[in-house]
């Protein structure tokens, strides 16, 4: 029996009880086989009542993303404008670089309620769970430099906190260099960028956006619970994600904008306002070793300019953020 099999046979019955006995029946298992079953829909999103000589009852299903809810709330020109909406995927980012490779347009998007494999920064897995957050990819093909694309990385950082504090505004949103967004010292969601390039010239970008909206603390691996939270968590509201994506589709939108009309230097300076790594003695772990100052603001081309403890200045391109205060 699979879950899906068991689901139906609630479905058919929404809002009554099925005995454990009828379900075992129908579906020719052990009771012990349908309790499991039981449980992994719970794991899913849906709440399932058990009553002991009554049996099982469905009353709720995880919440779903559906087009007819998100398209009338698109606020933007090309960005979400193709979209592809999936229930379970591998990784998003996966799947939106097999369109780019087809030649989709910029600003086509992939949102998925589930991912198998999210992919995280520096190697690490992103815990994606059905219906929960918003797991999706949008792609880009700026017309700048290779070496200039991590600036839409911090572009994208505030896109997103704007979007955030415009959904949720009792939130104090801050930005760790350079692009996870905290909450109280916890992640509330994650950035990735992968590009591909030819002969050096960037050829796509695929912004994967990761934020875990209504995440409840099982939804996590114990060793992640002090480092990371949920909006839902933090706020106490359930939050609205096709709302939320609209938000952040269009303060993407807007800043991508601005920032091919103007250059990095109005997005640096959205970026400071918004950073919370900025003035405090700060660990760096870069590539070629720890880095320990006060980060200062950044340079042009989207590096952290830290003053180390002798007072020399150095530019830090790449890497993770550790302990600060
Ligand atoms: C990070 O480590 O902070 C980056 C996390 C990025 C997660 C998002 S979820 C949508 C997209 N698909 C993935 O597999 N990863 C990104």
């Amino acid at each position: 029996m699979s879950k899906a099999n068991l689901l139906s046979l609630l479905e058919e019955r929404e809002g009554q009880y099925v005995s454990g006995e009828e379900i075992s029946r129908a579906l020719n298992v052990s009771r012990t086989a349908v309790w499991k079953q039981v449980r992994k829909l719970e794991a899913d999103g849906y709440r399932i009542e058990a009553v002991p000589r009554l049996g099982y009852r469905l009353t709720a299903k995880p919440s779903r993303l559906t087009l007819q809810e998100l398209l009338p709330k698109l606020r933007t020109t090309s960005f979400g404008r193709r979209l592809t909406l999936l229930d379970v995927i591998d990784s998003t980012q996966n799947e939106l670089r097999k369109l780019a490779e087809q030649g989709a347009a910029e600003g086509t998007l992939v949102i998925a309620e589930q991912q198998t494999s999210g992919r995280g920064r520096m190697g690490r897995s992103w815990v994606s769970p059905f219906g929960k957050g918003i797991w999706m990819s949008l792609l880009l093909r700026p017309p700048v430099p290779l070496p200039l694309t991590p600036q839409l990385t911090l572009l994208a950082a505030v896109a997103l906190s704007r979007a955030i504090s415009q959904q949720l505004p009792e939130l104090d949103i801050g930005i760790k260099w350079p692009n996870d967004l905290l909450v109280g010292g916890k992640k509330i969601s994650g950035i990735l960028l992968e590009s591909a390039a030819e002969d050096e010239r960037l050829n796509y970008v695929v912004v994967g956006l990761g934020i875990s909206a209504n995440l409840e603390a099982g939804d996590y691996p114990e060793e992640l619970l002090d480092k990371a939270v949920s909006l839902k968590m933090a706020s106490g509201e359930t939050v609205n994600r096709s709302a939320l994506i609209a938000s952040v589709l269009e303060q993407f939108e807007q800043l991508y904008k601005l920032y091919l009309e103007q250059g990095f230097a109005p997005i640096r300076t959205l970026w400071e306002a918004r950073s919370v790594t900025l003035g405090k003695r700060t660990e760096l772990y870069t590539p070629q070793g720890k880095v320990v100052g006060v980060p200062l603001g950044l340079d042009e081309m989207g590096g952290l300019r830290v003053e180390l403890e002798d007072g020399s200045l150095r530019t830090v391109y790449s890497a993770e953020v550790g302990a600060s205060g």
